[in-house]
């Protein structure tokens, strides 16, 4: 079989240690070509991949190449026109993370892929680990019941990404860590429930870092025009359709012991806890309390993100992460945004 020929639009870090790492480990992959307007970036990524093509523009390097699938890693407000072109012109597209800036771009995204009958998955990571691997079976075989709550979020002591450049412009992120940490760990959550119907958002966002000269562990941005105009932290509250809720907190820059992630799942059976990567899940046996610390090491996740895509793409199978699972937490997203600049909560259509 003909190998897939592969090209990566973007040069920045994400494309580095995740795309190129990724795809050039898959068997049955060329790596044909890498596009940035940022040519050194571009070369020192295509030297370090033997990549054979550099283009400074994405769409001479689409018409050139011809590629299969390409990875869109570039700021958040390129996601969705460069998807939408790539399918187009007939490219699988593997996009980061968030899927677009808002749900309507994410609907357009959705169109095109339709339309143009090409595979598009969001690049979201963490559902591929091991540990995701062993909560969603263990929520799917019964273990921990109904769902009626979850508390998740992702919290930084210092870690602004790029402290005035593109991440705290909002113009072409989006938002701060909501958009960029809280996508990772509300999609998790949601795809553990089954992403159900969402009802409504409440949410409030803070931005407490931008004028300050205080310590930053990320650096201010190599590049940019200074502007921040993002929260850096931003809390909620949502609602959904079956009733369960959720509450969420996603920080770059707090006051706080040091960073971390989680989440913890309630059901009327059990209960799932994570934190940075170590998970415990608790129940009651034979009129006991137990806990119990699962070995996550095995067995293993039986799903690699690169090669499930080009498994998708090869055997038309549909991607784990979807572009409508993308749209319908860019809803929430969207939700959580306005109820924090309206002062109230927000009842999603
Ligand atoms: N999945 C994850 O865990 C994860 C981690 C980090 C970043 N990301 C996502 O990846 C994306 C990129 O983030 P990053 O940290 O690599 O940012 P980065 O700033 O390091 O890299 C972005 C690159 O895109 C390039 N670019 C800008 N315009 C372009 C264009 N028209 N065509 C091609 N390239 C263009 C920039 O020159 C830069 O080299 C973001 O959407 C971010 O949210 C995801």
């Amino acid at each position: 079989m003909e190998k897939l020929k592969y090209a990566c639009v973007g040069a920045g870090s994400v494309a580095d240690y995740k795309h190129l790492n990724g795809y050039s480990k898959v068997e049955g992959v060329e790596i044909v070509a890498i596009s940035d307007p940022d040519i050194e970036a571009a070369k020192r990524l295509a030297e370090k991949y033997n990549i054979p093509h550099v283009y400074t523009d994405y769409e001479e390097m689409f018409e050139r190449e011809e590629p299969n699938l390409i990875s869109v890693c570039t700021p958040n407000y390129l996601h969705a026109p460069i998807s939408i072109k790539a399918m187009e012109k007939g490219i699988h597209v593997h996009c980061e993370k968030p899927i677009t800036l808002s749900a309507k771009e994410a609907y357009e995204v959705i169109e095109s892929k339709n339309k143009y009958k090409r595979k598009f998955m969001i690049g979201l990571n963490n559902r591929f680990t091991n540990e995701s691997f062993f909560v969603k079976r263990y929520i799917e075989e019964g273990y921990i019941g109904e769902i009626y709550h979850v508390k998740t979020g992702w919290r930084r002591r210092r870690g602004i990404p790029g402290k005035g450049g593109w991440f705290t412009n909002k113009k072409l992120s989006g938002g701060g860590p909501l958009i960029d940490l809280g996508v990772h760990f509300l999609d998790l959550v949601l795809y553990f429930m089954g992403y159900p119907e969402v009802q409504s958002v409440s949410a409030a966002t803070y931005s407490k870092f931008s004028n300050s000269n205080s310590l930053n562990s990320w650096n201010y941005a190599k590049s940019g025009d200074g502007i921040y105009d993002v929260e850096d932290m931003a809390v909620g509250f949502v609602r959904l359709k079956n009733g369960a809720t959720i509450d969420f907190e996603f920080s770059w820059a707090s006051n706080i012991e040091g960073d971390y992630n989680h989440y913890e799942i309630l059901g009327d059976k059990g209960g799932i806890w994570f934190k940075n990567g170590q998970l415990k899940v608790f129940s009651e046996i034979v009129e006991t309390l137990i806990e119990i610390v699962p070995d996550t090491n095995y067995p293993k996740s039986p799903l690699n993100e690169f090669e499930h895509f080009v498994d998708c793409i090869k055997n038309d199978k549909e991607p784990l992460a979807s572009a409508e699972e993308g749209a319908k937490l860019m809803k929430i997203i969207d939700g959580a945004y306005e109820s924090a600049e309206k002062g109230k909560e927000i009842v999603l259509g």
